[in-house]
């Protein structure tokens, strides 16, 4: 049944020039039939470079709303159009206009998990992989909003010791593991080394090694002599991890760490968007022109290290 799926999807990839691009969160198989998967930004900037006519985006709305920014010429579909995140609809851009309105010499960072129109009237914008090389970019004497995500915020407070005004937003996957839900699998796997994404909530984040977007963690994981590993993001990582690291042992720090919107994808799903142009997204021209200025300034910042 799948493989008659697969070769379906193949066969329309070809006809229409089209490309898979997928999220580390996806689901195994919808990983595995992508032409790409990767973070946040390793997918804008591939977006932004692929020479297909169609981008089907495996994610969430916001990625395929930043790939259509970065390629309006391009059709970019989403195979489901209520995948949506939860977090990116924790700010809305007549909230950020009072908050810029309080601090009118402030300069506007929004982590891509926002909308088009929030991105429209920030002045950065930055992916978890380089938030912080982001801000440092930006003059040292700027007092500095940054937007939704209050965890991401704060580790870039911390790691940059910057004047930086925070959003209350979060994500409502990251925040539900617990510190001692971490405690217990590290008592169970002493020698393992912690992964988390720094959207978690700062009492995870403290039990971890390091704090990694999750296309940093994947080369991390490659790289490292160590083999046991706990995992403190959302658990689709842990098919590739397991996938390119056959010899390693991978522990999620929480059963709870399921993004649903992530999981609304499914192989149907991208036949159907392929066979029936659905579900294009589109960002209005005028949004779209204001947004893409604070995108070019994320995709243009390597993340360092
Ligand atoms: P990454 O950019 O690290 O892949 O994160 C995206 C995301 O939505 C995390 O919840
Ligand atoms: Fe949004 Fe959280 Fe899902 Fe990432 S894991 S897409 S931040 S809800």
């Amino acid at each position: 049944m799948n493989q008659s799926i697969i070769e379906k999807i193949n066969n329309l990839k070809k006809n229409k020039n089209a490309v898979i691009l997928a999220h580390n969160y996806q689901p195994g198989e919808i990983q595995d039939i992508a032409d790409f998967t990767g973070d946040s930004l390793e997918l804008s900037r591939k977006a932004a470079s692929t020479s297909a006519d169609v981008i089907v985006f495996c994610g969430v709305l916001f990625m395929a709303e930043t790939a259509s920014i970065l390629s309006p010429q391009k059709t970019v579909l989403l195979p489901d159009k209520n995948a949506g995140c939860p977090m990116a609809d924790m700010i809305t851009a007549v909230q950020l206009e009072e908050l810029k309105q309080k601090h009118p010499v402030a300069v506007v960072v929004c982590y891509v998990n926002s909308s088009a129109e929030v991105k429209a009237i920030s002045d950065y914008c930055c992916t978890s992989s380089n938030a912080v090389d982001v801000v440092n970019s930006i003059d040292a004497e700027k007092k500095i909003i940054f937007v939704p995500d209050k965890n991401l915020g704060q580790v870039v407070k911390e790691r940059t010791g910057r004047d930086i005004v925070l959003w209350p937003g979060y994500c409502p996957t990251h925040i539900f593991a617990t510190a001692d839900d971490v405690k217990k699998i590290q008592t169970a796997h002493p020698a393992a080394i912690m992964l988390a994404h720094p959207e978690c909530p700062g009492t995870v984040r403290d039990c971890a090694d390091e704090l990694l977007s999750t296309g940093q963690m994947l080369k991390y994981v490659q790289n490292s002599g160590k083999k046991e590993f706990i995992i403190a993001t959302e658990i689709g990582i842990i098919h590739t991890l397991k996938k390119q690291n056959p010899g390693k042992a991978f522990y999620p720090a929480s059963e709870k760490f399921v993004c649903p919107n992530m999981k609304k994808i499914t192989l149907e799903k991208v036949l159907f968007s392929l066979e029936d142009n659905k579900y294009i997204i589109k960002v209005p021209d005028e949004t779209a022109q204001k947004a893409k200025k604070a995108l070019d300034k994320m995709v243009a910042v390597l993340p360092k290290g």
